[in-house]
């Protein structure tokens, strides 16, 4: 992504309104990759308008699947059986379609190669290299397990895989890879991470099993297309949340949020820390929770996040830390490591546009100390080509004194193109 964009935010006072936000990511890149392996054709509304998932769609097609977009709903005629794709696979940004994928085509008859941008091409790889080649799949990369990644693709066999990494990205990979496998494939997970692989794959009718921290699934299963419509992002709700945490007398209604709860601890730590959260209308559709929430901001008092709680919170630690300066209490944020290798080193890139607003700070290899009780100044800072650096830090730029410049600010279309009007539309100067 080029750093040549920006954008200026200027303080607000509040934030206010009623939105609704686009299909969840993590769900719509599952939901597109198991409808084009279904027989029939499944209807997807609200699907994510990020350009991640379109990066799938874009795979999808060079596969040989054919889908549309309709004024209402993304149509995904599923095939039989994929084509080998007569060019690399582009996955652009997107972590999460060149792993998951992987694990479709570790199970076809033919060699793919999938490549990505400059961000994804620094992400490591092995994670599913590892449980894939003991499938019998052959994958060459590049120096150090990175993009990019040639697949030959083979008839696959089940494996017992305990997984180092508490990923779901490789636990979907890997359950992918089991479904078109002989046999029964398990996989253990260190901690429970969020389990959409699980849900879409009985979405589309195959039978998957939970032990404990293990999750079964037998080969072999045929997928049945299905008709869907995707729960708003919750990891895009985390900016305006946390913006109406941090700005007294903020009210804000959310309608139709994904509120799966592997992925709603957002919630619950931010009620703990003072966050008013009313939640309405629940329903549950194939297995995923949704429904309405209101909130009124009076400040928040900080915390510390730790341990499995920093993978239920991965996506949403650089929102929570860009406004920990604004907390009474500061915030503690360990074992979190995993924010080095995501689109950026996200650790390193929040505590560098921190200080640039003025913070104090401590950077940790797993994490990071800030301090609360601090009065930000509006700055330059750069979301280094990263969606969530770039919309964290004008969620900061609201409370700061003077205006904040973003740069780098089209980085927000990975995952929530329509970010900067929606905020244009909440805040309150
Ligand atoms: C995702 C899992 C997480 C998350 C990513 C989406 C998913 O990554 O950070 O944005 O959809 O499964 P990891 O699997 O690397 O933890």
């Amino acid at each position: 992504m080029s750093a040549v964009d920006s954008v200026v935010i200027q303080p607000a006072r509040a934030v206010s309104g009623t939105i609704r936000l686009p299909g969840d990511k993590s769900i719509s890149h599952r939901y597109a990759m198991l409808a084009a392996l279904a027989s029939g054709d499944t209807q997807l509304r609200n699907f994510s308008t990020g350009a991640d998932c379109a990066s799938t769609l874009r795979c999808l097609r060079s596969l040989g699947v054919q889908w549309e977009q309709r004024p209402d709903a993304l149509v995904i005629h599923g095939i039989a059986q994929l084509k080998a794709s007569s060019s690399p696979l582009d996955c652009g940004n997107s972590g999460s379609t060149m792993r998951m994928l992987s694990g479709i085509l570790a199970g076809q008859a033919f060699t793919s190669e999938l490549i990505g941008d400059e961000s994804l091409s620094r992400r490591p790889m092995a994670r599913v290299i590892t449980p894939l080649e003991m499938m019998g799949a052959q994958i060459e990369a590049g120096k150090d397990h990175r993009p990019p990644l040639k697949i030959h693709g083979t008839q696959l066999k089940a494996i017992n895989y305990d997984m180092p990494v508490a990923s779901a990205q490789v636990k979907t990979s890997v359950l992918f890879a089991g479904l078109l496998a002989d046999g029964e494939t398990r996989v253990t997970e260190p901690v429970r991470t969020r389990d959409h692989g699980e849900i879409a794959l009985r979405a589309f009718g195959a039978q998957v099993d939970q032990q404990g921290k293990a999750i079964i699934i037998r080969g072999g299963q045929k997928l049945r297309a299905t008709e869907a419509t995707i729960p708003g992002d919750l990891s895009s709700a985390a900016f305006f949340l946390c913006s109406a945490g941090i700005l007294p007398g903020s009210q804000l209604v959310i309608t139709d949020l994904l509120l799966n709860p592997t992925r709603a601890r957002l919630l619950d730590v931010l009620t703990s820390m003072g966050l008013s959260i009313t939640i309405a209308e629940i329903e549950e559709h194939h297995g995923e929770l949704r429904g309405s929430i209101q909130v009124e901001g009076r400040g928040l008092k900080g915390g510390t996040i730790a341990g499995a709680d920093t993978a239920a919170l991965i996506d949403e630690i650089p929102v929570l830390a860009a406004i920990a300066p604004y907390t009474r209490e500061g915030m503690d944020i360990r074992d979190a490591r995993e924010l080095r290798v995501k689109e950026s080193d996200r650790i390193a890139a929040i505590a560098r546009n921190l200080r640039a607003m003025g913070a104090e700070l401590a950077e940790f290899e797993d994490g990071l100390t800030i301090p609360g009780n601090q009065q930000l100044r509006g700055a330059e800072v750069d979301s280094l080509g990263d969606h969530r650096i770039a919309m964290a830090f004008a969620i900061a730029a609201l409370g700061a004194e003077g205006e904040t410049t973003v740069k780098g600010s089209s980085a927000a279309v990975i995952s929530f193109p329509e970010f900067f009007n929606v905020l244009a539309q909440t805040a309150q100067r």
